[in-house]
């Protein structure tokens, strides 16, 4: 039984999966791997190893016609269509919380380079600008006493909200459901997603991308953000309405916006560029080396656990 892997991920993956007595392969070639070359590459394969910018649709899953797992080597699987994939009886799996601390990491990382315009400063100090102290020289809002809303309190929404606490921030969030230990360990208070963004002085957005949650965060729930307001989004850059959001930087309606993920990725919205107030990140969030090597190895014990008959350690669509 073969496994393909749509990309060079650590070698860890590779290694377990031959060790388990499958073969592997993985594209390596820097060209692009459509659609296509996917259906013809991965033909006869049981498992594959896909990343999210892999989309993976009912037309892809027809040409593999042995499938029986699709282990996504992220945490979101917006690239996949899981109801045909369950439809078809192919497993598919992800690799939550490997990379929960890594990405809430990123998210703080957001919020501090934001608000203390890390960016704009790093860049005055590369063009030469530094003539020595002065006392307004970058200021920015801080963020002890203020309140950081959270949209979509799942792992790396609360991973988030702990690391802001010791920041010494009060925490509100919008969910689903409340979640009652975690309001106890950090005193977060659950509201709704419109008091979250007119009461937040730092809103950040961990929702996963689905049909509900495309564009959640539109003009309407945006214009509500404070003057002052920091926005981040480490989750999906379809969530929020990103051209609504440029504007409301061009026209400096909040303070900052801290982007790691983007509405047209690989595409960047090259008006962002433009902007003094954005910090743009390339979609890093679980980006550590340890992080990487604990998504290859749950990737792979995914697929190898699906082959072999067993139960998938972390499921998606059943
Ligand atoms: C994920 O796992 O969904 C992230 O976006 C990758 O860093």
């Amino acid at each position: 039984m073969k496994v393909f892997i749509t990309h060079k991920i650590p070698e860890i993956a590779e290694k377990l999966i031959k060790k388990n007595g499958f073969d592997c392969v993985t594209y390596s070639k820097s060209a692009p791997l459509t659609t296509e070359k996917l259906g013809k590459l991965a033909r006869n394969a049981g498992g594959i190893i896909t990343l999210l910018n892999n989309r993976i649709t009912r037309e892809v899953i027809d040409k593999l016609p042995n499938l029986k797992v699709i282990s996504n080597y992220a945490v979101g699987f917006n690239n996949i269509d899981i109801e045909y994939a369950a439809e078809k009886g192919i497993v598919v799996t992800n690799t939550p919380d490997v990379l929960t601390d890594a990405t809430a990491d990123i998210a703080m990382g957001l919020i501090l380079a934001c608000s203390r315009r890390f960016c704009e400063a790093d860049k005055f100090m590369r063009e030469g600008k530094f003539k020595g102290w002065k006392p307004d020289l970058f200021l920015g809002p801080g963020l002890k006493n203020k309140t950081l809303g959270i949209v979509g309190a799942g792992r790396i929404g609360m991973a988030t909200a702990f690391r802001a606490k010791a920041f010494g921030m009060k925490i509100v969030y919008f969910g689903r459901k409340r979640k009652t230990e975690f309001e106890r360990e950090t005193g977060a208070k659950k509201v709704s997603l419109n008091k979250l963004m007119k009461t937040a002085d730092v809103v950040s957005v961990h929702l996963p991308l689905t049909k509900e949650t495309f564009h959640l965060l539109d003009k309407e729930k945006l214009e509500l953000l404070k003057p002052q307001a920091i926005f981040v989004n480490t989750a999906r850059g379809e969530v929020v309405d990103e051209k609504y959001l440029i504007k409301l930087l061009r026209q400096k309606k909040i303070f900052c916006a801290g982007f790691d993920v983007y509405e047209n990725e690989p595409e960047v919205n090259k008006s962002l560029f433009k902007l003094k107030n954005v910090v743009l990140l390339p979609h890093i969030g679980s980006a550590t080396i340890e992080t990487r090597n604990e998504m290859a190895e749950l990737a792979a014990k995914n697929v190898i656990n699906v082959l072999k008959g067993k139960k998938p350690l972390t499921p998606v669509n059943n």
